[in-house]
């Protein structure tokens, strides 16, 4: 890949651009933030790396959008995190703000990219990236329940002792605690239940939908950043080979469950056009009703954007 632009030098983006460098991803990486001797210090102390880490990726930090011109991805990690006191809606408006005006800039200096958003909450984030770009759905899009999934995956492996990659996670949905953690998640051919009782895989699920919470709780300052990192990195991959590997990502649903038009984490088939298919699993009936709560909930927040 030529270039990938990774906007906002936080936690995520800088572990991201760290993550690409080491893996030789792109030929260059643009990493914007507001704060431009932010994003020009975190790439001088990545390009520093280069030579030990035999990487010519190159790394340039500014505050200057037009040094986004012609990526093939850009990442968009920009984004306010949620202060002591702050409502969940107060920070929405924020972000939404924030999203709004990096879109701007996207589709002004790169309209032929494909935009993975990060920035929280998620599923909202895309739609208003989709709204502001005007971009084709199969480009812009959110990681969100991959990284779910990958902590689904984790847990499952703990408990049985199976090797992740014998795992194959299924979770969909909001990005957020009320996520879909679906008991149809397999351990090489078998069905969960033949590896662990239904009160065992209830409190994984837990564990799951509170993982992001608990790390929070845990660092005091600050959110996760690897593992977000991690899956953003299988995405890109998988656009770069144009492996059309199934990851689940939050994408714009149009009606295919009956349940309106919004974002939601789904199975999808990721090539080199970014979202090359959006799959339907078959949902059992409380899945179902855990879908269009996040319809209702998204809808919900779309009205207190507006409003
Ligand atoms: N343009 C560019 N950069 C911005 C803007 C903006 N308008 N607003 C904020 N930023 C930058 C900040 O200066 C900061 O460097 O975005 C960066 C965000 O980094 P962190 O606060 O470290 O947040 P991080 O932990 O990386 O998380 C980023 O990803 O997982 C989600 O919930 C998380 O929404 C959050 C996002």
């Amino acid at each position: 890949m030529d270039k990938i632009s990774v906007i906002g030098a936080g936690s995520v983006g800088s572990s991201l651009a760290w993550l690409i460098l080491i893996n030789k991803l792109s030929k260059r990486i643009s990493l914007i933030d507001i704060d431009e001797d932010w994003a020009k210090g975190i790439a001088c102390d990545l390009n520093d790396s280069r030579f030990i880490l035999k990487s010519d990726t190159f790394i340039e930090g500014s505050s200057d959008y037009s040094a986004v011109k012609d990526s093939d991805i850009i990442v968009v990690t920009a984004g306010s995190p949620r202060k002591p006191g702050m409502r969940r809606q107060d920070l929405l408006k924020i972000n939404a703000g924030i999203i709004s005006s990096v879109s701007k800039e996207i589709k002004k200096h790169s309209p032929g990219s494909i935009v993975i958003l990060v920035t929280n909450p998620l599923d909202l984030m895309v739609y208003v990236a989709l709204e502001n770009t005007g971009f084709s759905s199969k480009r812009v899009f959110g990681m969100g329940s991959s990284l779910d999934s990958s902590r689904l995956a984790n847990f499952i492996s703990q408990e049985t002792g199976v090797s992740v990659k014998d795992i194959t996670p299924l979770v969909m949905g909001m990005h957020s605690k009320d996520m879909l953690v679906s008991k149809q998640s397999k351990i090489g051919v078998f069905s969960i239940e033949e590896f662990i009782p239904a009160e065992g895989f209830l409190a994984l699920k837990e564990k799951t939908c509170n993982r992001g919470k608990e790390i929070v709780d845990y660092l005091k300052k600050g959110s996760a950043r690897f593992g977000p990192a991690a899956a953003v990195v299988e995405i890109i991959e998988a656009i770069d080979k144009d492996s059309q590997k199934i990851i689940p990502v939050s994408c714009l649903l149009e009606n295919e469950f009956s349940l309106g038009k919004f974002c939601t984490g789904m199975p999808c088939v990721i090539g080199k056009n970014g979202i090359e298919k959006v799959l339907q699993p078959h949902l059992l009936p409380e899945e179902k009703k855990l879908l269009s709560e996040s319809a209702r909930s998204f809808q919900e927040s779309l009205k207190c954007l507006t409003d």
